[in-house]
């Protein structure tokens, strides 16, 4: 399969209805929302049209959805979850906010690794819960987690670890060994995990994604996983995802009412069962091609003072230090106003809000002379400032 992720079309683009497409005047280009820009996979395509088609839009019956999960993480991730303990939801958000309501109690700290997705917040607040920062730490090698720090938290009185796992914004995987330690600290105090996994399948080729509830016993018996095709396929408007329980965390599936598990969409979930029984063809094509606009995008933060950012390991997120730049506490503002490139606040994924002075969140799921415009449109604003570059 060749698919043209390079040849976007900004006309064609530009007549999306989708936020990240309508939001802006159309001299500002938007690399905000999580949202790609490449045409679907033709497997998606093909399912949602011949649901359509067939008329084929009444309360989807949602046996094939697990298996066809399940089918998918034993080929890309080496784990056969038992489709038996899960269930749809409507979307990621909803299967996080089912796992939570079980896992926690109204008062109970979450700990949530931050810069964070900033709905997360909103989530915790809306629920009763307390968003417990834990700082990935900004290390030469990279960004490193704070062992200490989650076992202070859990110690604490936290009962709950919202993991994102890729990590949005940043981009990180957690390795083997990460995974391992904070499985030993969250058993420890007899706590909860729940990992939110939609970014895994677009890790980078050379990264081996290990599931939470994979990386070993402890976390097996402590965890759940909220899956999509939202992120990967890039359709979060047509509404699916999955709750996959392990056997000792079976009550959540088991907690999640009918009538939620009805708000999975007819169309997503044909999509979701084509998505994960492709052929693979689509979405090891766009890896590879997400794997360079990672690379340009680090190569563009080498050459470019002011700038720093470590190299994502997944997705097409990524969580860029400005604050040299000169462009002050807020950069989305600026090189939004001056730049015409919208891309999302870093302060709105900061807690505290200050950690996210001089940050942005750079959306590179785009073709590469979209990316290198962003890029050049960064460039540019960074010049207008009175004696940064040119003293
Ligand atoms: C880490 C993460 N979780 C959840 C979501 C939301 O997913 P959904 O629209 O399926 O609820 C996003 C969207 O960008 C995300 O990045």
């Amino acid at each position: 399969m060749v698919v043209g992720f390079n040849a976007l079309d900004l006309d064609m683009l530009r007549a999306r209805r989708t936020m990240k497409w309508s939001r802006y005047p159309p001299d500002v280009l938007p690399a905000w929302v999580a949202e790609m820009d490449f045409p679907l996979a033709p497997a998606v395509l093909e399912a949602a049209r011949g649901a359509l088609d067939a008329h084929d839009l009444g309360y989807p019956e949602s046996a094939g959805l697990a298996e066809a999960y399940a089918t998918w993480a034993a080929r890309y991730q080496g784990w056969r979850p038992d489709p038996a303990l899960a269930c749809p939801v409507a979307d990621v958000m909803a299967g996080l906010e089912a796992a939570l309501r079980v896992l926690t109690e109204p008062g109970d700290g979450v700990v949530l690794l931050t810069p964070a997705y900033p709905p997360f917040f909103a989530l915790l607040k809306q629920l009763g819960r307390v968003a417990v920062s834990w700082p990935l730490l900004d290390r030469p090698r990279g960004w490193t987690v704070d062992l200490q720090r989650l076992g202070d938290a859990l110690r604490d009185g936290a009962r709950g670890v919202l993991l994102c796992h890729p990590h949005n914004p940043t981009g990180r995987v957690l390795t083997g060994e990460e995974l391992t330690a904070v499985s030993e600290i969250v058993d420890a105090r007899g706590a909860h995990v729940i990992s939110d996994e939609v970014h895994a399948p677009l890790s980078a080729t050379d990264v081996s994604f290990i599931p939470y509830a994979a990386s070993g016993s402890a976390a097996g018996a402590h965890s759940v996983t909220i899956t999509s095709i939202s992120k990967g396929w890039n359709v979060p408007g047509l509404k699916c995802a999955l709750l996959q329980a392990q056997p000792a965390t079976a009550q959540v599936t088991a907690s999640v009412p009918k009538y939620e598990r009805l708000r999975a969409s007819a169309l997503g979930m044909a999509a979701s069962i084509a998505a994960w029984t492709d052929d693979g063809g689509w979405i090891d094509e766009l890896r590879v091609h997400l794997d360079r606009t990672r690379a340009e995008l680090s190569h563009w933060v080498r050459r470019t003072p002011g700038v720093r950012a470590h190299p994502g390991q997944a997705g097409y997120l990524a969580w860029l230090n400005l604050r040299d730049a000169g462009l002050g506490d807020d950069p989305a503002a600026v090189l939004l106003n001056r730049g015409r490139l919208a891309v999302s606040p870093g302060r709105d994924f900061a807690l505290p809000v200050e950690q996210g002075n001089g940050r942005i969140r750079l959306n590179h799921g785009t073709s590469l002379p979209l990316l290198r415009e962003a890029l050049r449109r960064i460039d540019s604003t960074i010049d207008t400032i009175d004696g940064h570059r040119y003293p």
